[in-house]
């Protein structure tokens, strides 16, 4: 008998690693999805040790979610390699913060493109098959910024933001076809991605997320494969996570306040910034 299958979009570094890792010791099979082939093959080989049944696989594949025919054609190549996935987790994302004038134009588009669409080819690539099962879970990992737009995240909360619309309205439709949907909001948490952001983060932004605790990616995997289990729909580590899906008409008020404090106190000791639409940073893709 073929063991259940995830395919995890971003598995081959950080919160997508660290769940694929979860599911090898959980006697899942594998498919990892990512650009970069060399860190595919790194983290498959790390995985295999994890396996705890002799009937789990693991299969990678170099592709470009925000691509629609590569991410079709991984969701393709991964199910006829391992059969219709029984979960889809896309952790697939970009995050390039800075202030806003400064950011040009192709890095909010390759945001979107990637943190939206790269999640959205994903799962309605995978979609039929699981629905004709009727069994499977669709997990996108959002994050805080998914609700609430921070100072210097111009260019990535609107993607993060737009995963919980598609999210909540696929959950409403799949409702009665057996298929779950689940949305995780991690806080910052510590992998590549954080430490390449921490380099050209606002200070601003800098004094704002240092207010609260930086997470691991095993805890954030571990919480949000908790909701998984539970059938959880919105997954939210931590405390300041969970109340702002829960009491956002509280919460969010009382942040944004004190983020705007923050953001006084560096404005006042800073000669004010001049407009500069027109220099433009060099556009980072990673
Ligand atoms: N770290 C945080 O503080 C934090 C907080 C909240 C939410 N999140 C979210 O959690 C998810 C994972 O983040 P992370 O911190 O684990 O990042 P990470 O360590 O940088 O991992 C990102 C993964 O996504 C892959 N990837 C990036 N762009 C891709 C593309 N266009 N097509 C296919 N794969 C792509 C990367 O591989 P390649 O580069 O080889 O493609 C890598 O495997 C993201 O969606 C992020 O927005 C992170």
């Amino acid at each position: 008998m073929n063991a259940l299958h995830a395919l995890v979009t971003g598995g081959s570094s950080g919160i997508g690693f660290e769940l694929a890792r979860q599911l090898a010791t959980a006697g899942y099979s594998l498919s990892l999805v990512a650009r970069g082939e060399t860190r595919l093959k790194q983290a498959a080989a790390e995985l295999e040790h994890c396996f705890v049944r002799p009937n789990q696989r693991i299969y990678v594949h170099a592709a470009d979610v925000a691509v629609a025919a590569e991410a079709e054609a991984a969701v393709a190549d991964a199910s006829r390699e391992l059969g219709v996935p029984d979960l889809v987790i896309t952790s697939a994302g970009i995050a390039v913060p800075g202030y806003f004038e400064d950011i040009p134009l192709e890095v909010f588009e390759r945001s979107m493109q990637v943190n939206y669409f790269g999640s959205l080819y994903v799962a309605r690539a995978a979609l039929p098959a699981m629905r004709a099962r009727r069994q499977g879970r669709i997990v996108f990992i959002s994050s805080g910024a998914g609700f609430m737009g921070l100072f210097g995240y111009a260019t990535y909360a609107p993607g993060k933001f737009a995963l919980r619309g598609l999210a909540e309205g696929l959950r409403a439709e799949l409702k009665a076809d057996g298929v779950g949907v689940s949305i995780a909001y991690p806080p910052d948490t510590d992998t590549p991605m954080l430490a390449e952001e921490n380099k050209t983060k606002p200070l601003e932004t800098k004094l704002m997320t240092a207010v609260v605790k930086t997470w691991t990616a095993p805890a954030v995997a571990s919480c949000v494969m908790r909701g998984i289990r539970r059938g959880k729909f919105a997954i939210t580590p931590g405390a300041a996570i969970w109340a702002m899906n829960r009491m956002p008409g509280i919460v969010l008020p009382v942040l944004h306040w004190y983020c705007g404090r923050l953001a006084a106190s560096v404005r006042d000791k800073r000669p004010r910034r001049e407009p500069r639409l027109t220099q433009a940073a060099p556009l980072t893709q990673r």
